[in-house]
């Protein structure tokens, strides 16, 4: 089964093909990075118009590259949230304009349940039960799963998510947008001296980076940052400690056979490098360009759907603040 994937959430544009749910034949991103990087952060309608205008060559290059016609394709599967709303609605109204062209069968997917889908794209499919450490720019999620469509939540963070904390670090540390890759950037050459908060929340899986984020703050307000690759290093140490120590506990605890990592933090080289370290169970976790926003994870995760029955109707609307793993979200 051929499954036509398009993301549209936030700033990237993204479409891709793929093939019975882990073989990938295209996978297309158009980024609008440098377009909001002068205001040091995304730009709701800003995203919208750029998303209207890089859609349809992005559906386009997909095909090419797959070398495939839109008659190969068994179905269309688009994110419907949570997102911005404006960008949402591009890439729902592009798949359903598809969908009725094209009369295939479409279904709408839940953003991060298709980050978790990034990890079937790899060699060796995974073997339940896992525990999933989702951690992007909106979310901090630890998510026991035990069958396709079959979610446990363990807990999230109770203010900011991992990628928001790196992207507001990297701005009070002065060092661009987006920040997360910034920081790991940065951080290659520092060391990490600061001493900074953890919190650990014990009897708890949840996370909290907020008095993290407050104590960087305050150090460059007091002027005590002399440099800014040791304080990226120092905060990026103080993030990956707290995400590594409880993603192994609750692995332990709930017995899984694997981890898998998701979302755009996954991308960060000292979380893989620390998680594949000490983690005594094996650890997939998506090449960094999966971990990111892409289109190859909605159409994996849009295959699984389809297989368990998931067709959606044209009244179809997107969900921005859809949340995973919610019951009444399920059919
Ligand atoms: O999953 P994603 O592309 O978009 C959302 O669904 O939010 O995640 C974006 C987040 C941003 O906060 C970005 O700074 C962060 O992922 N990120 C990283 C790295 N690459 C992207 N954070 C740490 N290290 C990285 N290498
Ligand atoms: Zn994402």
């Amino acid at each position: 089964m051929r499954v036509l994937g398009i993301e549209s959430s936030c700033d990237e544009t993204a479409c891709a093909i793929v093939e019975n749910g882990r073989h990938l034949l295209a996978n297309e991103v158009a980024s609008q990075i440098e377009l909001h990087a002068r205001y040091g952060g995304v730009v709701p309608e800003v995203a919208s118009r750029q998303h209207l205008l890089a859609i349809i060559p992005t559906v386009r290059q997909a095909l090419d590259k797959a070398s495939t016609n839109w008659q190969d394709l068994d179905a269309i599967a688009v994110t419907r949230g949570p997102g911005l709303a404006g960008s949402l609605l591009v890439g729902v109204s592009m798949a359903k304009a598809l969908a009725l062209a094209w009369e295939k069968p479409f279904v709408g997917i839940d953003h991060l349940e298709a980050h978790i889908y990034a990890n079937w794209l790899g060699e060796a499919e995974p073997e339940f039960p896992l525990l999933c450490l989702i951690v992007s720019g909106g979310h901090t999620d630890l998510i026991l799963m035990q069958d396709h469509g079959n979610y446990i939540p363990l807990g999230h963070t109770r203010d900011d998510a991992a990628g928001e904390a790196f992207d507001k670090a990297a701005r009070i540390l002065g060092l661009g947008y987006p920040g997360g890759p910034a920081i790991d950037r940065a951080a290659r050459t520092g060391t990490s001296v600061l001493s900074l908060p953890r919190a650990w929340l014990p009897g708890s899986y949840d996370f909290s980076f907020s008095g993290l984020k407050t104590s960087i703050y305050r150090l460059a307000e007091d002027d005590k940052i002399t440099s800014a690759s040791d304080a990226a290093a120092s905060f990026q140490e103080a993030v990956v400690e707290v995400l590594v120590g409880k993603t192994l506990a609750a692995a332990r605890e709930h017995r899984v056979h694997q981890i898998l990592i998701s979302g755009g933090v996954a991308a960060n080289s000292c979380l893989r490098a620390r998680l594949a370290q000490e983690s005594p169970l094996p650890v997939i976790m998506p090449p960094p360009i999966l971990c990111t926003d892409n289109a190859a994870m909605v159409a994996a995760c849009g295959y699984f759907r389809l297989r368990q029955g998931a067709i959606d109707n044209f009244d179809m609307d997107v969900i921005p603040d859809l949340e995973l793993i919610c019951a009444e979200n399920r059919r």
